[in-house]
Formats: structure tokens, sequence, C-alpha cells
């Protein structure tokens, strides 16, 4: 645990305090009107609130009862409602018949390469692969692993598994072989989606033979359905291998929606906790798109004729409920880019808004700086006049890159949603509205409906100004369920820190206004470039190479990534230390857990300062490489 907990604010509580006003237009116009009243109004019944939200979408069978806390921490929601969330997200709007002809998804590759689907086409693609999927008896429950670039065809796979009522599983094409296998192993997962190849940076990246290795190793795998993306060269294992276009050709062009429960699981997706193991986080077909939706419409201020950019990955939860279901449910059209920010110059972002027009761009903190190396010049010769909206996630915001983007992307004119919220919360907590007067690196109040808070470990609330650790009070359509076949780590990790409050993880501050400042995480979890990694992920890759005996790794502060990893390594007997076995150990390490893992440096040392259990003291050595106070070491016995 870090100190950070008791840590005094005020410094950054006074020094930001200066006010952004919305327009009296924005307040006007924006669908959650006064910002205040929104907010009162929820909180005298959220349960209502929720139920209306729920009436935004279509229900094969409504619920009995909206909310039932009878086997806590197992909440349900929208119970006894039968529902599907690939009908709400898609085959909703062509039953309506409204926005058939409407883009759902328009996409860009690095090379220039463009190409777009209306939700007709969308809804045509993605019943011929639910039809190809039924035929090879993929059914209700059943789990598909799906290893992708950003690119079309996911969104296809995504919304397939969920028409069928099957899980899928989203692994980050930035993991390792061994590190999708893990995750395929622990949801025994049938069919894995993947591409020939990415392209990134000018080059294809083999995602195939690192698909094969993971194949290698998980043998619940029964079918791979190769993408061709790249037209690359691939190996190709006639036994389970089968191109995506082969595998859809002949399929009917319509399909029917499975008809789920609300409380049956949509998807998994694994995100790292504090142990080595990753946890699948569940999320449900009806609570889900229910709070997604509604932060699409207040968060982001949705009318229906947006065209919509996040720019994450679909790997992560961002991209599920940001660059997918969210836009999706809304009907409006999403905008995918699969590359980097800054090819072939490092104005390609400004460029794609304004070639599409966007409306509203939300992004993350570390491309944000990333932008702010190349200078002002470059978003300054775009004008980005669609532009009404930017958001922030993942990491928090400095205030410095809160007024860069403020001032050069959205020219003073658009506000900044910087969204706080999780994986496991599965829709935007801790956000402004439009109409909320904003601080430039406050992610604002929670939304209307949720109570958030921060408080110390009994659970009380902390004063304004004060550190403390981040709990939501109450529950919400969109949390999670449970952890994928462990709901002892679910009970563990969420409800019994802080006994009868969901605990986040984080550290956090309110100020005298009730304003929200996130400063981090307090456990071993890090964000390297806003992606979310374990340091015990870390630790037991370093631990695999021969070498090394132990390892500790941390958390260091990076201008432009947030956080990047120090390690410190304790080598097997004999070995030396050497300029060639730390590019040899680096290399490994990349290997196991892929190109997310970004390390600045390997220290070779002889000990670990520890606790007389045995646990590494973690803040110790982050203490010690950032010449910070050590503290309470008490407890050290080495
Ligand atoms: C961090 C990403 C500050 C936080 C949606 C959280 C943030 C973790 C913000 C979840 C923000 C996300 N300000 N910190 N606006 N958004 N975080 O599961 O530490 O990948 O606990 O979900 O990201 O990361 P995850």
């Amino acid at each position: 645990m870090a100190k950070k907990e008791s840590r005094e604010l005020t410094d950054v509580l006074s020094s930001s305090q200066k006010k952004y006003k919305p327009s009296k237009e924005m307040v006007q116009n924006s669908n959650a009107g006064d910002y205040e009243a929104i907010l009162k109004k929820a909180a005298k019944n959220p349960l209502k609130f929720w139920e209306e939200a729920a009436n935004n979408l279509k229900w094969f069978k409504k619920w009995d009862e909206v909310f039932s806390d009878k086997e806590k921490p197992f909440f349900k929601w929208f119970l006894g409602a039968k529902c599907n969330l690939a009908y709400n997200a898609l085959d909703r709007h062509i039953e309506e018949g409204k926005i058939n002809k409407k883009t759902a998804i328009i996409w860009e590759e690095e090379s220039g390469r463009t190409r777009k689907f209306t939700y007709q086409e969308l809804y045509t693609e993605v019943n011929k692969l639910a039809n190809a999927l039924r035929g090879m008896g993929v059914d209700r429950g059943d789990r598909i692993a799906i290893y992708m670039p950003n690119i079309p065809e996911i969104v296809f796979a995504m919304l397939a598994c969920a028409k069928v009522g099957a899980m899928h599983s989203v692994v980050y094409a930035g993991f390792s072989s061994k590190a999708l296998a893990d995750r395929i192993d622990d949801a025994q997962a049938k069919v894995l989606f993947t591409a020939d190849g990415s392209f990134r940076r000018g080059k294809v990246v083999d995602l195939k033979s690192i698909a094969d290795a993971a194949v290698k190793n998980a043998k619940s795998i029964e079918k791979v359905v190769v993408v061709q993306n790249n037209k690359a060269k691939v190996n190709f294992n006639k036994k389970c291998d089968v191109w995506y276009h082969d595998f859809v050709k002949g399929q009917s062009v319509y399909a029917h929606c499975a008809e789920m429960d609300s409380e049956d699981p949509a998807f998994v997706l694994y995100t790292s906790g504090t142990t080595s193991k990753p946890k699948g986080v569940i999320h449900v077909h009806g609570g889900y798109p229910v709070g997604v939706l509604q932060t699409m419409k207040y968060v982001f201020d949705i009318k229906g004729d947006e065209i919509f950019w996040c720019t994450a990955d679909p790997g992560w939860i961002t991209g599920h409920s940001y660059i997918i279901y969210g836009p999706l449910l809304a009907g409006i059209t999403t905008l995918m880019y699969e590359g980097v920010p800054d090819m072939p110059k490092p104005d390609r972002i400004w460029k794609v808004v304004e070639k599409y027009k966007v409306n509203i761009l939300y992004t993350a903190p570390t491309l944000i700086r990333a932008m702010m190396k190349y200078g002002i010049n470059w978003p300054k010769a775009h004008k980005m006049e669609s532009l009404r909206l930017l958001g922030s996630v993942g990491e928090p915001i400095n205030p410095e890159a809160w007024k860069w983007f403020y001032t050069y992307v959205g020219k003073k004119r658009c506000p900044i949603m910087d969204t706080w919220w999780q994986t496991e919360t599965g829709m935007n907590m801790i956000t402004p509205l439009p109409s909320a007067p904003l601080k430039a690196g406050s992610a604002c109040k929670p939304f209307p409906g949720i109570i958030a808070d921060v408080v110390d470990k009994k659970g009380k609330s902390v004063p304004t100004g004060k550190g403390g650790f981040l709990v939501i009070r109450n529950q919400w359509p969109s949390m999670i369920r449970t952890i994928f076949n462990n709901p002892e780590r679910y009970i563990k990790t969420y409800w019994s820190e802080i006994r009868g409050m969901y605990f986040a993880g984080d550290v956090a501050a309110k100020d005298k206004e009730g304003y929200f400042w996130i400063q981090g995480r307090t456990d071993d979890v890090l964000k390297v470039a806003g992606h979310r990694i374990g340091t015990a992920e870390v630790e037991s890759a370093f631990v695999s190479h021969k070498s090394v005996v132990e390892a500790a790794v941390i958390g260091v502060p990076d201008p432009v990534k947030g956080e990047v990893i120090v390690a410190f390594v304790i080598l097997a007997g004999k070995v030396k230390p050497s300029e060639e076995l730390n590019m040899e150990i680096r290399k490994h390490v990349r290997k196991e857990i892929g190109p997310v893992a970004v390390i600045k440096d390997i220290k070779f040392i002889d000990k670990l300062p520890k606790t007389r259990s045995g646990k590494i003291m973690r803040r110790v050595l982050k203490a010690q490489e950032l010449g910070l106070e050590v503290g309470d070491t008490s407890a050290m016995v080495n």
C-alpha cells in the first residue's frame, strides 16, 4: 500500500481551481440539461433513473424487478427480463428501419486504405458470421477468443458472438502468445479469431504466428478463423485454420438473436490485478448496455448523427464500450483507425478528424502528451471545426495536457469529458457532463445515479482535500457481475477491502465543491500508456528467465507514457550482470508479456526489501528510485 493514502492534496487542489464554465447554449442544448439539477434528480431515486434509462432499449420481455441485492455482492439488474446485447446494438435499428443506410463503421488504416459499412451491411456481415458459428456448434455460454487488430471484422466477431449468446473474450493484440494462451485457457475458448497481420508504423505485425504459438498451448481451441487483412504470407494449419471469407461463404444473411436472460454473461474481458493471474471480468446482456447507452446520451451528448472517434483499441474496455457497443447502441457512426497516431506525420489524428468531420474525439492523456511533444503547429494548422466535444480516459490527465488539449485541439470551444472508470465498471463513472463547469485535471463528479466517495480503511469519508480510497457506495446496471470461474476472488477483490462498498483500487481526493481528483492506483497495478498491467504478471515473466531468481517491478513516472517499468532483479548463483544479459532479459520479458510492457530500466541487485511474511515492499524500491521519503519501514526485515 502506498503512503499516498494520507497525503494532503492542498497543492493539487489549490493550483487548479480555475473553472471553465459551459456556454448557455451548451447547457440548454445538452441532453442532460442543468448539471446540478440532473444530479439531484437521479440521486433522489437512482433505481427510477436506471429504469427510465432501460426503457431506451428494446427487451423481448420486460423485467419483474429493477434491482436485487438478495445475493449480494452478486447484485442483479432487470430480473426476469429477456434481451440480447447484439439485438440492441444492431437488429433493433434494422427493425426500426430508420438508419439502415447510415454509416455504422468508418475504418481507416495507417496506409490510407479505408472501408465503410452501413448499418444494413454490418447486419448482413454479423448474421453470416453468426450462422457460421452456429453451423460449427457454437452455442449459448460458449467462449470465443478474439485476437485481432482494430478492423471492422473484430466488430463482426464480437456482435456475432453476442447474437448467438456466446461470450467473446477479446485479448489485446499487443499481448504475447503466452498471455493469449493463458487467457484462452482460463476461459476454455472453443474458437479463436485472428488476422494474418496488423499494419503498424509502416510494417505488418505478424499476428498469425503469435496466435499459432498460443494455440499450441491452449488445447481448448477447435478452430482458428483468420481474417485476410494484409494479404501477408502466413502458415496455415489445414486441420484447424479457416480463412474468415471461407468460413462465412454461402451463409444466410439472416440470423435470429438468442433470447438471453438479462443476467446472462455477454462477454468476459481479462484485466490485471494484484496476482499474476488476470481476472476475467464478466458483463451481462441486460445491464451493461443500459449503463453504456446512458453515458453516450449524457456524457457524450449524442443526438443521433455524430461521427464518434474513440482512439482506444477494442482489446480494452474503452474499446468495447466506446468504439463498439456505445456508438452502435446509440445508432451513430464509429470511426476505427488501425495504426499509430504520428504516421506519416505528427498531424495524422487532426487530419483524420478533418477528413471525416469527427464530432467527438475520445482519447487518452498519453496520446495527448505524445502530440504535445511535436508542438502546437501541427494541431494549429487544422481548424477541426466539426469537433464539439473531447474526452479523456485511462489515467489522470495532468492540467498541462488538459489545457493543451482544450486550447489547441478543442480551440477553447469544446468541453473535455475527463472520464474515470474501469474494466469492472463497464461505463463512465466519475465524469463531467457537457453542462458542468470544468476544472483542468479533475474528473468532476459522479455520473447521475452513482454515489462515489473517498474514504479511510474503515469506510469513513475523509475530509475534503485529504487523500483516501476511492469507493462506490451503491450499485449500477453495467457493473461487473463476477470473475469468470472465480466468485471468491470477486468478493475478495472488490467487496472485502472496505465493508459494504465497491473498492476501486484508486487513491483520490475530493475538493470543497465535491470535485474528484484521481491520483492513481493504490495497489500493484501499473498504467503504462494507459494500459493496465499487473506488477505480478511482469515479475513472473522476469522470473521465468533462466538467469533470474527473483524480481520486483515498479512503475515510475514518464512524461509521455504516464508510467513505465523499472525492474529490480536478483540473478541466479554465479551469473554475472552484463549489458548483454540486460538486453536478453528485456527481450525475454517482451516475448512473455508482449510490447505493452515498456521497460525503462533493469537493475541487478542482491536483496529485495521484504516484510516478515516475505512480501516485497515495492513502495520502498519506488521511494528510493524516485528519491522520495521511504516512510514507515518497521515491517521490513532486510
Ligand atoms: C485509471 C480504463 C484517472 C484508474 C477505462 C482506474 C483513470 C484504471 C481515469 C482502470 C481517469 C481510468 N482519471 N485515472 N479519467 N480513467 N483511470 O480497467 O486507475 O483499463 O482504476 O479501464 O485506470 O483501468 P481499465
